[in-house]
């Protein structure tokens, strides 16, 4: 088996859920590369070097530039904050390096363009970490779709919703808080959450076309952690916004960092003309599903245990009826994105893919200012 050097930038929450996909992967898929845990990059040199060591990285880089100049690093996996992508991507793409990047993919659709136009260039393989597609749950709603279960489609609802950031005190900037940060995240909810369901959307539903959109910004003004001082926040607490899809059907997507009680609510369904489905990620395993073709005296909503030997991925984890967790996601990215380079045949979304996501984001914040319904930007095949 070929082997396929890991080089990762950041040890925070998606450090650790890639680092975790990359050392099981070839232990449960059969593949043609094994990922070998290369090296390790943030810029503390004592909080990587206990990251690398818990996890089996051999190495560690303070200067992600040092990393991407490394002749021993096949991949390079970014898991830094989000204005660190395009420089990094750019860079690696540069160095020859495939490219395995955490969404969004960037800051706003003109940085992403960027970043499609280099790998473009270079041909380097490139893949973005929108793992929700990869539950075996979500896999299965696109599998039936696809062979046409549903028929005509009239509606998709989507929320994500959270409840962390209520608190005034909490300050904006740094170490886990750059999400409240405009210049490090690039939006809110919008670009942080709404991104994962966009995605979603769209790859079970096709190309979204216009959208309205209101987003909020509930506390105005945070302590800027870098700075000390107190400074406007420029991030959307909370965004909703409507859609059309170019297939005719509807969409509704509302996510907020402000509903108290929820931590991770990420919920969607689709309602089409002979089946609906309803998933959500607190009971990831499950799909629920009503076919209005079953006999009248038995319709009714399905909760379909997602865990047979024939549900997408599940034959490579344990016996039909035992569970798998969030963290498989990325297991299974890992494994389609390393099947890809077996098969010459890139796992989805790539970067352009990725852009779709961040077009639409970008229209969604400016229908947000405006007040009108914004056309989305496509991207060129
Ligand atoms: N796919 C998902 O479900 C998902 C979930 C969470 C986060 N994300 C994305 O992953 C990325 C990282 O988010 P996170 O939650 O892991 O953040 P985090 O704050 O937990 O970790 C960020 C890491 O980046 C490192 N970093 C910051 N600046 C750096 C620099 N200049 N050089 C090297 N390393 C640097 C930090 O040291 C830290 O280890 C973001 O783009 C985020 O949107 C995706």
């Amino acid at each position: 088996m070929k082997k396929l050097n890991v080089g990762m930038i950041g040890y925070g929450f998606m450090g650790r859920a890639h680092s975790n996909a990359f050392r099981k992967v070839s232990n449960f898929f059969d593949l043609g590369y094994k990922p070998v845990l290369k090296a390790a990059c943030a810029r503390d040199e004592a909080k990587i070097k206990t990251f690398a060591d818990k996890w089996g990285y051999e190495s560690i880089e303070t200067d992600w530039r040092k990393l991407l100049e490394r002749k021993d690093i096949d991949v390079v996996d970014i898991c830094a904050p989000n204005n660190l992508h395009k420089e990094i991507a750019i860079a690696a793409s540069k160095a020859g390096k495939m490219i395995l990047c955490e969404k969004p993919l960037a800051m706003n659709g003109v940085e992403g363009e960027a970043m499609v136009k280099e790998v473009e260039k270079s041909k380097i393989p490139n893949m973005v970490w929108y793992n929700y597609r990869r539950v075996p749950a979500v896999t299965l709603a696109k599998q039936l779709i696809n062979e046409g279960k549903l028929g005509k489609i009239f509606h998709f609802r989507a929320k994500f919703l959270q409840d962390w950031t209520i608190s005034a005190d909490l300050p904006q900037g740094g170490t886990g808080l750059w999400r409240l940060d405009i210049n490090a995240a690039g939006s809110g909810v919008t670009g942080d959450l709404l991104a994962h369901c966009i995605d979603t959307a769209i790859w079970l539903n096709g190309p979204i076309v216009k959208v309205t959109a209101m987003t909020e910004t509930f506390i105005k003004e945070r302590k800027h952690t870098l700075t000390g001082k107190v400074e406007p926040v420029g991030i959307d607490d909370a965004c909703a916004f409507l859609a059309r899809f170019a297939n005719g059907s509807l969409a509704t997507f509302e996510s907020t960092r402000y509903a108290r009680g929820h931590k991770a609510e990420y919920t969607f369904e689709i309602n089409g003309e002979n089946a609906s489905i309803f998933w959500d990620l607190h009971d990831l395993h499950r799909m629920e599903y009503f076919e209005h073709r079953d006999e009248g005296r038995l319709r009714g909503w399905r909760s379909i245990h997602v865990t047979d030997g024939d549900h997408p991925y599940m034959d490579k984890w344990w016996v039909p009826g035992l569970q798998i967790g969030y963290e498989h996601s990325f297991v299974h990215h890992v494994a389609d994105f390393i099947d890809g380079l077996d098969k010459n045949k890139p796992a989805m979304p790539d970067f352009k893919e990725a852009l779709v996501t961040q077009y639409i984001c970008d229209a969604v914040l400016k229908s947000a200012k405006t007040g009108d319904w914004e056309d989305v930007k496509q991207v060129k095949p």
